[in-house]
């Protein structure tokens, strides 16, 4: 007899969390047979993965679940704010504007974007356990004539929204965990206006990885198994899949480039003398080894008492092997080693062509690389 997966109130669904290790093979990491069966069932990847770990993404990070630049002085939450700002600002986006957000998390995002520009956000997530807390949390910010949420898989918007009923969309973090790139990215640009911007902070592999060595496919994995993502990509298959679908690139950079003095991995890598307020020291501090070994034994005690769903110590695991594979990735990069594997953030959006017409897959000509900073 099929099993029926016993669903909390919650939305969260123990079974696919308990199972969620299993789509990789985690004694070798260096190995990998089950990409093709990751990427078909990227939706049980992502919905195991966030049911076991959206709670630890809040205690250990933010309601806002993106990476960002860091600078000397400021707050991390205002890091934060900041990145989804210039997000905004690079997108052009005003006041009344109506906006998708893709991939949306508990909403941290869509708050700081309604909030900033005063534009209508519309946020889409597969999993349900995320956006019960996003309409939570957006309730208690007063929001919620500004802030929706809708129960949705981006690789099905179109089934979902009208063509071209978006001004604007963005996507921060969260189209590394498609199948594929052109799917997902075909399906914003059937549901944005014609001549609308298309903003998105992208993780992707740097071209100096090379999927044939086994300590680069080995990183690539930490990164998966700890992110719920099906597979890493090179960053030129983004830009490819962009292109193929009908965008034109107007401006992208590499946020993990700059050699910044607070690098971006900091809060993963447990630097406390980076941190730069006295809350920032208790977000740093759970990553650090004494923080890690508290939330280690917190969970499995927690688990145990039937808090959270079995499984989700688990997941915590996972997520401490993507942190050091994302700060490994990082300080290569960093140290100008010859490879780096890591969050790179191209930010890119559609053409605003004078017509005000969306680009056709033809127009690569119109592809246009603009460095800022
Ligand atoms: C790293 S989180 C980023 C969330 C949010 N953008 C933020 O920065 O706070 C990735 C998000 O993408 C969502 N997601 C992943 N695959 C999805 C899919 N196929 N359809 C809709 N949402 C998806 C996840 O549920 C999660 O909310």
């Amino acid at each position: 007899m099929p099993q029926i997966a016993q669903i909390a109130l919650d939305g969260r669904v123990s079974e696919g969390i308990q199972h969620y290790s299993t789509h990789w093979q985690i004694k070798d990491l260096s190995e990998d047979n089950n990409v093709n069966s990751r990427v078909e069932e990227y939706a049980d990847v992502v919905n195991g993965y966030y049911d076991g770990a959206t709670e630890l993404y809040e205690y250990g990070w933010a309601r806002s679940f993106h990476f960002c630049r860091f600078y000397k002085g400021e707050a991390f939450a205002a890091a934060l704010a900041r990145s989804q700002h210039y997000l905004a600002a690079k997108m052009s986006l005003r006041p009344g504007m109506r906006v998708l957000d893709v991939g949306c998390g508990v909403g941290g995002p869509a708050q700081g974007m309604a909030r900033f520009v005063n534009v209508q956000v519309v946020g889409v997530n597969i999993n349900e356990f995320q956006l019960g807390r996003a309409v939570r949390y957006t309730r208690e910010a007063g929001l919620e004539e500004q802030v929706s949420f809708i129960k949705a898989d981006f690789m099905k918007l179109s089934k979902q929204f009208e063509e071209g009923s978006f001004d604007a969309v963005y996507a921060i973090g969260a189209t590394v965990h498609a199948p594929t790139w052109e799917g997902v990215y075909g399906e914003i640009f059937k549901v944005l206006k014609p001549g609308g911007t298309f903003g998105v902070y992208e993780w992707a592999m740097t071209e100096a990885w090379d999927p044939s060595l086994p300590s680069h496919k080995e990183l690539a994995h930490k990164i998966e198994i700890g992110s719920g993502i099906p597979e890493m990509r090179p960053l030129r298959k983004a830009r490819e899949a962009l292109l193929s679908v009908g965008f034109s690139i107007k401006h992208e950079e590499d946020l993990a480039e700059y050699p910044d003095e607070v690098p971006w991995y900091y809060p993963l890598e447990g630097k406390l003398s980076n941190a730069q307020t006295a809350w920032d020291l208790v977000t740093v501090w759970r990553n650090t080894w004494s923080g890690k070994i508290i939330t280690h034994c917190g969970l499995w005690v927690a688990e145990k008492l039937g808090m959270v769903p079995k499984g989700t110590w688990d997941v915590g695991e996972t997520m401490r092997i993507a942190a050091e594979g994302l700060v490994e990735g990082g300080k290569r990069k960093s140290s100008r080693l010859t490879w780096s594997g890591t969050a790179l953030y191209p930010y890119v959006s559609g053409d605003l062509s004078e017509t005000g017409s969306r680009v056709n897959s033809s127009s690569t000509s119109a592809f246009k690389r603009v460095m800022t900073l």
